[in-house]
Parts: structure tokens; sequence; C-alpha cells
């Protein structure tokens, strides 16, 4: 009889004991219990001998992490987008990798809108002027933003998030159009708002709201050539990957006065933010909260948990990734 092998998961961030508890009760579970990240180095140790690993976005999952876990079955990410890790090396090594789609949601969609209310009406300004004693009171054309009522939201990026956000545009008086990447894109009947060409979008909107995922075709979608084609009154949304936007192209255009402003969730190099993005005025800065309301992250815990049991149970993952190689 061949002795029964322990299993084991690594958990690379603290979480609820609650969340945990159903996988301390079938795996030896080594929780890396604090809020900040491992080292690559560290994930690559602790990853020796572990069958499962939950990891955060910014966990790197390559090759050498994959070589490290010789003996992993899963890989759980308590996030949606996993450019973080090597699907297709994941896949070729028949580990199954699993995310949490549709969880986040409604909170990106939400903090998306919080942003660009944010940017348009300039609270974050206005927060500012009057913690620092600098506000003397209510003046005629005091902080004069921009009224949503009426304008267009170019939506990039037509999955759930792009759509969540675009329902809630008519609230708010706004006209959403999604831009076409693609022909499957062009075709896609159900979207319920105009699709334009990304050009065309992105000369017409008055918000451009990105929503899209990391990947060698959106790298830097939004770079000089395309900043140059925005309105000149038009604010630019980011609550996806900060790679989409390449972060030194848009501070160059802040600085030239090509577009209006920006509310920012995500960097391309977190948690450093470009100095020039820092102090401008114009720009909201949030430290990548789009799923972070208490709710949402639970839910998404919870998925992974499930997610690794699953697969290390011999059975299907809930919401398992499609290597696209
Ligand atoms: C968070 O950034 C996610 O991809 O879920």
């Amino acid at each position: 009889m061949t002795p029964q092998v322990k299993l084991s998961a690594l958990v690379t961030r603290r979480m609820p004991s609650a969340v945990l508890a159903p996988l301390y009760s079938t795996c030896d579970v080594d929780l890396h219990d604090h809020s900040h990240p491992l080292s690559h180095a560290e994930l690559c140790a602790r990853l020796v001998g572990k069958h499962g690993l939950i990891c955060m976005f910014n966990d790197l999952v390559d090759e050498v992490a994959l070589s490290a876990g010789d003996k992993l079955k899963a890989i759980a990410t308590v996030a949606v987008g996993v450019d973080n890790i090597d699907v297709s090396a994941a896949a070729a090594r028949g580990i199954v990798v699993t995310n949490t789609p549709d969880l986040l949601t409604g909170a990106t969609a939400e903090l998306t809108w919080a942003l660009l209310l944010a940017v348009m009406r300039r609270i974050g300004e206005g927060d500012r002027l009057v913690r620092n004693g600098s506000w003397r009171g209510w003046a005629f054309d005091l902080m004069l933003g921009t009224e949503l009522r009426g304008k267009q939201l170019g939506i990039v990026g037509s999955g759930r998030i792009g759509q969540a956000v675009a329902a809630i545009a008519p609230v708010f008086g706004m006209r959403a159009v999604y831009a076409a990447r693609s022909e499957r894109n062009v075709r896609n009947t159900a979207l319920a708002a105009p699709i334009l060409s990304l050009d065309e979008l992105l000369l017409t909107s008055d918000v451009v709201s990105l929503h899209l995922p990391l990947t060698e075709d959106t790298r830097h979608l939004i770079n000089r050539r395309t900043l140059i084609r925005m309105k000149r009154s038009a604010f630019l949304i980011n609550t996806s990957r900060g790679g989409v936007v390449d972060d030194a192209a848009l501070a160059w255009a802040l600085d030239q006065r090509l577009i209006a402003g920006a509310g920012l969730d995500v960097f391309e190099d977190e948690p450093e933010v470009h100095s020039e993005l820092i102090t401008r005025e114009n720009v909201c800065l949030t430290p990548h909260l789009g799923s972070a309301t208490r709710e949402t992250r639970t839910a998404m815990a919870e998925l992974a948990v499930r997610n690794v049991m699953e697969v290390l149970a011999g059975r299907s993952a809930v919401t398992p990734v499609v290597s696209k190689r």
C-alpha cells in the first residue's frame, strides 16, 4: 500500500482565518501571514514540495517559480488578471491555474466611477485645499470642473467590468461607446452601446476608461501616439493594469496639456508611481483598490481556496483559466 501523501499549500498573503479554515482541514498550510509580498526568491523557496498555491496579482509565478514548485497541481490567484503567471508554462506542466472572475466586477466598476467623478469634479484637489488651510471661502470660479451629463464615455475593453461601467453611464447622463479591437468585438451585438474603432473612440470621447487585461497586445496601448488622438478636454481612467498605459507618455501628455486629467488606480511599476504623475493636481491616484471592498476580497479569497481544494481533490476547478497558447 502506498502511503498517503499529505497535501500542502502555500498562501502568499494574510487573509481571514475563517476563509482559510477549510484549507487547513485538508492540507498543511504554509501561510505568509503578512500584507506585503514575498520576494521572488522566498516565493520559490517556499514553493518546494507544495501542491497548491494561493497567490496575488503581484506574485510573479514564472518558469523559475514553476520549476521550484515541482509538485504543484493548482495555482489560484486572488485576482481576475493573470499577467503575473506563465499560464501556458503551467498548463504544459499539467498545473491548473484559476482566477476569480465576476466577483470583483461590481467593486471595480464602482471604483472606476469614483475616479471619474473625483478627477472631473476635482475632489482630490478640493480635499487638499480644505485640509491645508488654503481655502479662502466660496468663490464663483473656484475649482470649476467638468460636468458629466451629456458627455461620451469611451470604454476600451468590453468584458464584464467594461460592461458594468457602461451600465452606470445613463445614471449620470453619459453616453457609453465601446472600442472594437477585434472582429469578434465588432460583431458583438450583445453590447448595449455603439462600437467604434479605437481611433474613433479616442477622437470623440470625453472620458476614456480602460478595462483590458495586460497582454503583449495591450501593453502600452495608451502611448504618445494614442494620447495625441484624445480630445484636449478628455480624461483618462485606468482601473485595469498599469502596463496598459505608458506612464511616461501619460506624464508627457499631461505636461503638454494634450488631455485634461487622469484617474489612475494602477501603475506600471507599483508601488512606484511616476514622479510627474504624483505632482500633478489634475491626476487622481488610488493605490490599486479596484477590488478592495471587504465583501469582494472575502469572496475572492473563498473562491481561490475552493479552487485549490477542488483541484487537489482530483475534481475540476470552479473557475479555471484557459491557456491561450
Ligand atoms: C486585480 O488587480 C485583479 O486583477 O483582480
